[in-house]
């Protein structure tokens, strides 16, 4: 028999991973060219071609013992260092590769993250819209997931919100930016809003509040908006990245969490995210991908065929008469539903072949999230679909 926290699990099979089985659905009866299928964050550019050279060349040249063999459960030395580097060149701080830990994803990331921070009934404060995974990682490890809403005009957190919502079990808060659903990238001036509000509570309630950082999208930002490294910001923060977007390797699940030396207990925390990542399974990141990372840092994917995806969305949806914040990165928009039940605007969407996914799977209810990780071919064949949804609610 399976456990009471798997049974809720199962009964309430992600939303997402329906609307997939769905798109199949429609395609086999509508055929590929006419269903718009806007649902899954995967990523639809390449990854760099340097990727596979690099496989090639390390599978090549490389001791296959040493190769797939097991490894520090943090990773490769080397690898860390080189990532480290990378870290410092880009944003002026002073990371080694002791710092950094390699994961099997930001999803690992966080886990071993919330594993290594969280007692039972710890809080975890989350900021809505926020990816519906974070309720899952956090009650893993018997936390309990407090969420706060972002400003609607401006998907920006609220900030006097955030303040009143810190307490004494308050452990940890987890942002995320660029951001998904929503797109919006904080700028400085919240970050630093959000270190003084949090370095104020914890003078208050005497213990360490972690920023959690979840940042998969960094590197899709687009019009060169800066995405503030936010340690240098706060330094009880942990940044959790990932290669799945930006080197469109999400099936090879790699990334890496950074906890900076100025963190309190530094190396004891980095000893228990290190045994984390053992303990909870992971035992190590894939290491074949360790190594091609450590030879792909330089690469990016084609950022601009995100970039030219959301430009022809955003004019279509709005054109259509529906309202949405142009985002700033990431490859979601988020839509308002024209009525106010966004799960009855998704179902109404699919007479069109469109699919979106509910924005109430991300704690906002209201909203839709459209994903444009999708060939441009298939959003300019969506266009006369989004007209004449928009017909049937906005011009009526
Ligand atoms: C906000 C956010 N965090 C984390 C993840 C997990 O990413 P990964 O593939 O690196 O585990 C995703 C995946 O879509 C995401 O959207």
């Amino acid at each position: 028999m399976i456990s009471n926290k798997m049974q809720k699990l199962v009964k309430n099979n992600s939303v997402i991973r329906e609307m997939f089985e769905e798109g199949k659905k429609l395609r086999k009866i509508y055929g590929d060219e006419n269903v718009y299928d806007f649902s899954l964050g995967n990523p639809s550019v390449p990854a760099p071609k340097k990727v596979n050279e690099s496989i090639i060349k390390i599978v090549e040249n490389t001791d296959s013992c040493f190769l797939h063999g097991y490894m520090s459960n943090s990773g490769y030395e080397d690898v860390r260092e080189k990532i480290a580097n990378s870290i410092n060149k880009k944003f002026s701080t002073n990371f080694s590769y002791l710092n950094i830990i390699m994961t099997v994803g930001a999803a690992s990331g966080l886990n071993i993250v919330l594993k290594s921070i969280l007692n039972p009934e710890d809080e975890v404060i989350t900021i809505a819209p926020y990816f519906s995974e974070y309720n899952n990682y956090i009650e893993n490890y018997d936390g309990i997931v407090k969420t706060i809403k972002s400003n609607e005009s401006d998907f920006m957190p609220n900030l006097e919100e955030l303040e009143k919502s810190i307490n004494s079990k308050t452990k940890a808060v987890l942002i995320n930016t660029p951001n998904n659903p929503t797109g919006v990238i904080y700028p400085l001036d919240i970050i630093e809003k959000i270190a003084e509000i949090m370095n104020k509570k914890e003078k208050e309630y005497n213990h360490e509040i972690y920023l959690i950082s979840d940042e998969p999208y960094r590197e899709l930002a687009y019009e060169n908006i800066e995405v503030p490294y936010i340690t240098k910001y706060y330094k009880n923060t942990f940044i959790v990245y990932s290669y799945s977007k930006s080197l469109s390797l999400p099936g090879e699940r790699i990334g890496y969490v950074v906890v900076p030396s100025e963190m309190v207990n530094s190396s004891e925390m980095i000893d228990a995210i290190t045994i984390a990542n053992r303990i909870i399974g992971c035992v190590n990141a894939p290491s074949l991908m360790q190594r091609v990372i450590a030879e792909c840092l330089d690469e990016k994917v084609d950022i601009e065929a995100y970039e030219k995806n959301r430009n022809l969305l955003y004019e279509i949806v709005t054109s259509s008469g529906f309202e949405c914040v142009k985002p700033q990165g990431a490859f979601y928009l988020f839509v308002k539903s024209p009525i106010e039940d966004d799960k009855e605007f998704c179902r109404i969407a699919k007479k069109y072949n469109l699919l979106f996914v509910s924005a109430s799977s991300f704690a906002y209810p209201g909203y839709v999230r459209i994903a444009y990780c999708v060939s441009h071919d298939m959003i300019e064949r969506s266009r006369e679909a989004f007209k004449k949804l928009g017909k049937e609610f906005i011009n009526n």
